[in-house]
């Protein structure tokens, strides 16, 4: 039998973990044992001086100057950059912008346009609400079906039927894991496309979306990654798939020249094609 844990235990483990150094990095109020960082990151202390930097002299003092003259502009890029060896992606495959629901909407519909004549999106059923509705909503948009089914039975039902498995790495209730590379190679060897959602992976598990060929992954800033309350999230598309894609929400910094502010809609090249509209706050 397990004997109970004593907080002389926890203490004796607490000092041999070799990031126990980490915790002054977080500030958190006295006496809280923080458990919830899967909901809200806690706050990391570096990030208090650089708000007040970003508020009070980049857009309270170079106002509009900043977009170029505090970098404003390329912080979806630069933050992907930093995200990606988290994921185990290219610097080039990741950017931060939007919500994860509307970055998992954006990889959904391109992927079905790129499975076009094939007619269902694969779920898992006890995911995160949002990766449902979300997926229900393109499906329907799409005029395709979506099926979610009990995570046991998700890897045999991958047929030639299937345009896209979208499933969650780690699940919000369980922390069961699903095999990222062999679900990938599956969906591969019957001609579909799959999205990962990596809302409980990054920051928090190793994940090596190149190693294992996935094709779109899409996350969130404010969970392990300690991004503030609004924080966007990011979404990864892989390099071999990012001249083909075509993602619906074509908002102005989508746009090849945003600030021509031209009548037609003409993509940028790789991932700035997938920056909607909003610029981070917490880059
Ligand atoms: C697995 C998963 N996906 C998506 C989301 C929602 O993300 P967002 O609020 O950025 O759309 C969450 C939020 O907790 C989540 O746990």
């Amino acid at each position: 039998m397990t004997p109970a844990p004593t907080l002389e235990h926890a203490a004796r483990l607490d000092a041999q973990d070799p990031l126990a150094h980490c915790r002054e990095r977080f500030t958190l109020p006295p006496g809280v044992i923080y458990l919830d960082g899967n909901s809200l990151g806690a706050l990391p202390r570096s990030v208090l001086a650089r708000v007040a930097r970003a508020v009070e002299h980049e857009w309270g003092v170079g106002l509009i100057r900043s977009w170029n003259e505090a970098d404003w502009y390329p912080a979806p890029q630069r933050v992907g950059g930093r995200i990606a060896p988290l994921i185990g992606a290219h610097a080039d495959e990741v950017i931060v912008a939007d919500s994860t629901s509307i970055n998992l909407f954006k990889v959904l519909a391109a992927a079905l346009r790129m499975r076009a004549g094939r007619r269902r999106i694969l779920g898992e059923r006890g995911n995160f609400p949002t990766d449902a509705y979300v997926a229900s909503g393109a499906a329907e948009l799409m005029n395709v079906e979506f099926v979610a089914l009990e995570p046991e039975a998700v890897a045999a039902a991958i047929d030639e039927r299937v345009a896209i498995v979208s499933l969650t790495h780690v699940n919000y209730k369980t922390g069961r894991m699903y095999d990222m590379a062999g679900i990938t190679r599956r969906a591969h060897a019957a001609g579909a496309l799959v999205v990962w959602d990596l809302c409980h992976t990054a920051g928090a598990m190793s994940c090596a979306l190149n190693a294992c060929q996935a094709d779109f992954a899409v996350g969130c800033g404010y969970k392990y990654l300690n991004g503030d309350p609004g924080a966007p999230g990011f979404v990864f598309i892989a390099r071999r798939h990012q001249e083909l894609v075509h993602q619906p929400l074509t908002g102005w910094f989508g746009h090849a020249r945003p600030f021509d502010f031209s009548d037609d809609y003409v993509p940028g090249r790789g991932m700035a094609a997938c920056w909607s509209a909003r610029l981070p706050s917490s880059a």
